[in-house]
């Protein structure tokens, strides 16, 4: 420690103040609970009143509000900007999550739709012509800014009963459910820009570990809105130098003095090729968006971008709260250990890992730009492997139903493709090329708790099926 002995010396007698202040605090606490019909001091008193008051002219039916309706859809607005030439495609992927006449915003394009756009899907959220700012800006390329100004531009159109403002990109996809559900947890009255960090490090280091990546979406509370809403034009001007448009909006938010809070739900995917590794150890935290669905392989292999967009939102509209998370069991008398990824994929490995190792994804995946050395991305990965011990049987999910009782989801997974290798010698030699399906039983209720993952039972394996129950880990259960 660094405090020097003359700070230590100064330090005992403002200890022992700060203790007497404290002790004649609460017995002034404890006495007027005693007493309330005793008057309040008068040097008390000022504070009160202040306290009383402002709280009275910052919106006291807004507090209220928070504490009698929790936040839900209908006080998202979504901004999601994109252009006429890449929406012919792309508007599959938006359309995949939309809710429409529920999902409040609009879709900023650059110019009029044409085309086979028109008419326009009542399936797609509204458009809007993005506002012209080349005059205003004096310069051509306006394509930064014009990301940035759709913030106040949505804001504009549609902010009564808003809470949180919504930006996103016209290839990401975002669960709508989870996203309500982790803001309720915030109060929207006070300042928050949260967002997700690229998972590749260098674009962290490029751009800035200060910025939310904004194809995967960031999130403004009613008050940081409003303030980047008001300030847009000086801010504009500002930071006209900037290129980039996420660091752009994050300089005008820091200015405003508000800073990012990451959320492990929001995903960049700056990742290239093969991601199946990433979405198969998600973190343990609600799944929020995916972004860059045009960059990256279809994540389903048999399937292409946008019927795997729609065949992923089939299992998030079956149980939004478990999407991608990971659950892990042990099967003894094999000594096998089950990986399964909720609504995505499930993995088998012959010999017994524990979750420690388990959480994090094998590297099937390229980095975004060239990365010449390690470290590579935010997280720690494992190596794809041809080692039979090390090497994952890969099944992904086919079908979702409710059970006849309704009251479990069971979900069916296939195997990809077979592995090609000889047993885990040392684990006892049990093969698992035999399995071809595993069907996984969840609770048909969300899951509002996720600080500890679940447990689960592998409750038969039989010729070439595995039936897998997930459960609520007891309290002294080890996942190892
Ligand atoms: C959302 O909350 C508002 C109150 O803020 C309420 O009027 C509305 O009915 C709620 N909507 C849904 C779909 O629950
Ligand atoms: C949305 O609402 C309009 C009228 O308010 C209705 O005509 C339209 O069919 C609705 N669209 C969907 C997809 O429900
Ligand atoms: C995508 O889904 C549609 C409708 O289910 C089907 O007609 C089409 O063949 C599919 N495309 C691919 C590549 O799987
Ligand atoms: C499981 O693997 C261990 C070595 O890790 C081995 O000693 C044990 O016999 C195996 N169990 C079975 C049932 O094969
Ligand atoms: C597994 O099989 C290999 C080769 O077939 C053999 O060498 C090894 O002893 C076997 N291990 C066990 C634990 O049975």
């Amino acid at each position: 420690m660094a405090s020097s002995p003359k700070m230590d010396v100064l330090g005992t007698p403002c200890k022992t103040l700060l203790i007497v202040v404290v002790f004649f605090y609460f017995a002034f606490i404890y006495l007027s609970n005693q007493y309330p019909n005793c008057p309040a001091s008068d040097f008390f008193n000022p504070f009160l009143k202040n306290a009383q008051f402002s709280s009275s002219i910052s919106t006291t039916t807004e507090k209220e509000t928070i504490i009698s309706t929790p936040t839900n859809l209908s006080h998202l607005v979504f901004g999601l900007v994109g252009s006429e030439n890449a929406w012919h495609h792309r508007k599959a992927y938006i359309e995949s999550w939309w809710r429409p006449n529920i999902t409040r915003g609009f879709l900023f394009l650059d110019k009029s739709p044409t085309g086979d756009l028109l008419p326009w899907s009542p399936a797609s959220p509204d458009y809007k012509i993005s506002d012209d700012l080349t005059k205003f800006l004096n310069k051509n390329d306006v394509t930064a800014q014009r990301i940035i100004h759709a913030i106040m531009e949505v804001y504009r159109e549609d902010h009564e009963n808003l809470r949180w403002l919504v930006m996103g990109d016209d290839d990401s996809i975002f669960f709508l459910d989870n996203i309500v559900d982790v803001l309720s947890k915030y109060d929207h009255t006070k300042y928050y820009y949260f967002g997700g960090h690229s998972e590749f490090i260098l674009s962290n280091y490029w751009y800035s570990f200060s910025q939310g990546f904004g194809g995967a979406g960031f999130i403004l509370s009613l008050p940081l809105a409003k303030a980047m809403a008001r300030e847009m034009e000086n801010c504009l001007i500002r930071y006209r130098h900037l290129k980039a448009a996420d660091q752009t909006t994050m300089s005008c938010i820091a200015d405003i003095g508000v800073s990012l809070t990451a959320l492990d739900g929001i995903h960049q995917i700056d990742l290239r090729g093969d991601i199946s590794g990433f979405l198969s150890s998600h973190p343990k935290f609600p799944l929020m968006s995916l972004h860059h669905f045009d960059m990256v392989d279809p994540i389903f292999p048999t399937m292409d971008r946008s019927n795997s967009t729609r065949h992923l939102m089939k299992a998030a509209a079956a149980d939004h709260s478990r999407m991608l998370q990971q659950t892990i069991c042990h099967h003894r008398p094999t000594n096998w250990s089950f990986s399964i990824s909720w609504g995505y994929s499930a993995h088998i490995y012959e010999r017994i890992m524990p979750r420690s190792y388990l959480q994090f994804p094998i590297e099937t995946f390229k980095t975004w730009n060239r990365s010449p050395r390690p470290p590579h991305y935010m997280f720690n990965t494992r190596l794809p492997s041809d080692d039979p011990c090390e090497a994952p049987h890969i099944f992904f999910y086919e079908t979702i139903d409710k059970t006849p009782e309704n009251n479990e989801i069971s979900t069916v997974f296939s195997r990809a493709w077979p592995r090609g290798l000889p047993a885990c010698s040392f684990a006892g030699n049990h093969s698992a090329d035999s399995i071809s399906r595993i069907q996984v039983y969840s609770p048909a209720t969300k899951r509002f708790q996720i600080d500890r993952s679940e447990c689960c039972d592998i409750v038969q394996v039989d010729g070439d099926k595995a039936d897998v129950k997930f459960r609520e880990c007891p309290t002294d259960e080890i996942i190892a």
